[in-house]
């Protein structure tokens, strides 16, 4: 099948790639330029385990081009996926879709012969019914189907989540639409992954429903954190304590700083909007936002706590900035506000991430970035680790204490335990567990 990805940032990209792989011809569209012409010269514009490789490999074997020319690219297409960004709307948290109805007018000139529209892009319920309603009248004569095809992966995990999913959501009515979407997760469906087809308006509220209640779990994990710590008991006993019951499940109860990321903020906050357009108010996913908002400056609130209570003057070091390992994406990571609050309190910051170094400095002010862990703990009063990259899990306690001002450890994530830390000297603070 020819396949256009309009959009090519972190889901148009991987999910190009992986169509490509399964042996369709893609051709991944973009209107920024410079993307564009990174990914013609064979380098990546994000960071993603595993995708230059596969990249490689399928413009190799001729399947698989970039361009910044959106008509050729639909007009040979049998499906045309929408995968381009829907950010928070300034000021009323509602999902921006600017870009997808730009989109699909574009589209709508350029279709040629029965062509599948489908949207991956995460968009609010109804939102398939206006691009077909854009399409009908940018292009009257068009032949299409617009399909919603919401996408699961998750950064860092990406390209095996898009080979190994869960479930693929396909939401149409039109049965021509639904044997191309057949046609085009074929190796998928091989291996069994379940297609669920629904009507359209499911399949979108589908994926707001599974990311609200994803962002639910976490915070539910980290109000217990927060009463654990209060009352001397331990969050990640409660945890496994809790999840090894199958109705509840293990994934998604680690305590930490609050979840951020490119999805979780937006997608909670826009749901928010359809349910109060609809009278049909999500008070759990309400105090869901409001909590984890306020976890964020708490984290800074926590940081000063280990350090006596006041940071003024003193430099506080951060390991990781990314919202998660694994990936570059700086969008609504949690060490953004937590460097604000310890800014305002008073504090020098000093940072260091793996590979978020390049899209922090875009966002930051006055932190001094650093080339590993141990420069950034350089004369720091505490380390505070932020995001989990493998590389901070076995860190050298004795390189770090030789460093430091003061031997002061703040784990947002819980990746040591409490007794180890302590007795290599340092004062060790974590998320609902005691401090040592
Ligand atoms: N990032 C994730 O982990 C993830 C996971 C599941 C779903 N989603 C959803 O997928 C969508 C895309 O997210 P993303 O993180 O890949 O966004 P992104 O910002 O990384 O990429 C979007 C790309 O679309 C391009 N674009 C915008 N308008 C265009 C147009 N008219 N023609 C061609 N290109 C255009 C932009 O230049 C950009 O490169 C969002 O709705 C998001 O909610 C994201």
């Amino acid at each position: 099948m020819h396949i256009a990805m309009i959009g090519t940032g972190y889901v148009g990209l991987v999910s190009g790639a992986c169509f490509a792989d399964f042996g369709h011809e893609v051709t991944c569209v973009d209107k920024d330029e410079a993307k564009i012409a990174a990914l013609e010269r064979g380098e990546m514009p994000i960071y993603e385990p595993g995708l230059d490789d596969l990249v490689a490999a399928n413009v190799k074997a001729g399947r698989l081009k970039f361009t910044t020319a959106l008509p050729p690219a639909v007009k040979v297409a049998d499906a045309v996926f929408i995968a381009v960004g829907t950010p928070s709307r300034r000021g009323d948290g509602h999902a921006d879709l600017t870009y997808v109805f730009k989109a699909a007018r574009e589209i709508a000139q350029a279709l040629d012969g029965f062509t599948v529209v489908i949207t991956k892009s995460t968009v609010p319920v109804g939102t398939g019914d206006e691009v077909e309603r854009i399409i009908r009248e940018t292009n009257p004569k068009a032949d299409y189907a617009v399909v919603s095809n919401p996408e699961f992966l998750r950064e860092g995990a990406a390209i095996r989540d898009f080979k190994h999913p869960d479930r693929i959501v396909i939401g149409s009515s039109d049965p021509r639409a639904r044997e191309v979407m057949q046609e085009l997760y074929r190796p998928l469906y091989l291996n069994r992954a379940p297609l669920l087809f629904t009507e359209r308006r499911t399949a979108e509220l589908i994926k707001y429903a599974a990311n609200a209640f994803l962002a639910t779990k976490i915070t539910f994990i980290n109000e217990i954190a927060d009463l654990a710590e209060k009352v001397g008991a331990d969050v990640q006993e409660i945890a496994r304590g809790i999840g090894l019951d199958n109705r509840i499940g293990a994934k998604f109860l680690h305590a930490g700083p609050g979840y951020g990321g490119s999805c979780f903020p937006k997608d909670t906050l826009a749901l928010l909007k359809t349910g109060q357009d609809n009278e049909a108010p999500l008070r759990i996913v309400e105090a869901v936002v409001a909590v984890n908002d306020a976890r964020k400056r708490a984290m800074a609130r926590k940081v000063a706590a280990a350090l006596g209570g006041d940071v003024r003057g003193k430099t506080v070091a951060l390991l990781g900035l990314t919202f998660k390992p694994n990936t570059d994406d700086m969008r609504e990571a949690p060490s953004l506000p937590l460097i604000t609050a310890l800014q305002d309190m008073g504090a020098k910051v000093r940072a260091y991430d793996p590979e978020g170094m390049e899209q922090a400095k875009a966002m930051l002010e006055k932190v001094a970035f650093c080339k590993d862990a141990y420069d950034c703990a350089k004369d720091a009063s505490a380390l505070v680790i932020v995001t989990e990259w493998e590389e901070f899990r076995a860190l050298d306690f004795d390189r770090l204490k030789a460093t430091m001002a003061q031997p002061v450890l703040v784990d947002l994530r819980n990746i040591y335990p409490p007794e180890e830390v302590a007795r290599a000297g340092f004062v060790y603070e974590s998320v609902g567990r005691a401090r040592k």
